[in-house]
């Protein structure tokens, strides 16, 4: 009796390095759940008929990722509440009728890491997440839901951090800034959502964010540390952390998506060989 496997894999552009075909792979065998799961690199330009071929063939669920999110939000049918409010999707599968769901697992993906393997607490802590573009989006809200005592988002264009603070207002206290605002206070937990560390650079944030007490999260992931992550060392703060943590978590919210199971992910973020350049979600 061999079915044959249902058809999963990540989309965007470059994809070459990404980890999720070797997550997700775990993830099968741990589940027993029939699939594959392959690379798609596509261009902008061929997002949409790529998408809708793989699941015209038969294609089950998808990830995407940059520069496709918001794109995946665009082109689904339906939008969970999570991606609605993000307006960025990671995460595509199939529903009756090929009408296509999309989803956004990324900050379900970071809450986990933080809170169940890292144990950070955000609830009454000040945050400051440096960056306003995608990768903020999609974490805000499941951040807010943690009530901080204050959520600041900065960025190097102070513009976009103003705008993007004001689409989450509603869920807590957030505000938006520049990075120079930023010069009298200091914070109990730093995320750093931008792409810097694609161009080895780290945000010009000024030190003066951190203390001996503050512990520092870098969204992007590599065998050695980032740039932020040795960064935030050499300014003396408690701990400095990469985003494994996150990959994993969101790819195993994914795979419960398309599956109906969660996967452990502490066998898998063991497995992980910690190796590639660093990649931003
Ligand atoms: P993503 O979807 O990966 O978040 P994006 O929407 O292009 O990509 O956003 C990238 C973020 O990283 C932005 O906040 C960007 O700052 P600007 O809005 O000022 O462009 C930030 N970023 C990228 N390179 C940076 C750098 N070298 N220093 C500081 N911020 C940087």
């Amino acid at each position: 009796m061999s079915a044959t496997p249902d058809q999963y894999g990540v989309i965007g552009h470059p994809i070459a390095h990404s980890w999720s075909p070797f997550i997700h792979g775990l993830f099968a065998r741990q589940t027993g759940e029939p699939l594959v799961y392959r690379l798609y690199d596509v261009t902008p330009d061929l997002f949409r008929s790529h998408v809708l071929e793989f699941f015209s063939r038969g294609g089950r669920g998808l990830n995407v990722t940059v520069p496709h999110k918001v794109a995946a939000a665009n082109l689904a049918n339906e939008l969970t509440p999570r991606a609605e409010r993000a307006g960025a999707v990671n995460t595509l599968a199939v529903r009756p009728e090929n009408r296509v769901l999309g989803d956004n697992t990324d900050g379900a993906g970071l809450v986990h890491d933080l809170r169940d393997n890292l144990s950070v607490d955000i609830a009454q802590r000040r945050v400051l997440i440096i960056g306003a573009g995608g990768a903020t989006r999609g974490v805000l809200a499941p951040l807010l839901m943690l009530q901080p005592a204050a959520l600041v988002v900065a960025n190097r264009t102070p513009q976009r951090a103003h705008a993007l603070a004001s689409t989450f207002a509603d869920l807590g206290a957030v505000r938006g800034c520049g990075f120079e605002d930023l010069e009298a206070s200091k914070f109990d937990v730093i995320i750093n959502a931008t792409s810097a560390s694609l161009s080895g650079e780290v945000p010009a944030v000024p030190a003066a964010v951190i203390s001996h007490d503050t512990v520092c999260y870098d969204m992007a992931y590599g065998r050695s540390d980032t740039p932020f992550v040795r960064w935030a060392r050499e300014h003396g703060c408690a701990r400095a952390l990469q985003g494994w943590g996150m990959l994993v978590e969101q790819a195993a919210e994914s795979f419960c998506l398309w599956r109906g199971v969660r996967p452990q992910t502490a066998p898998v973020l063991a497995a992980l060989p910690r190796d590639g350049s660093p990649s931003p979600h």
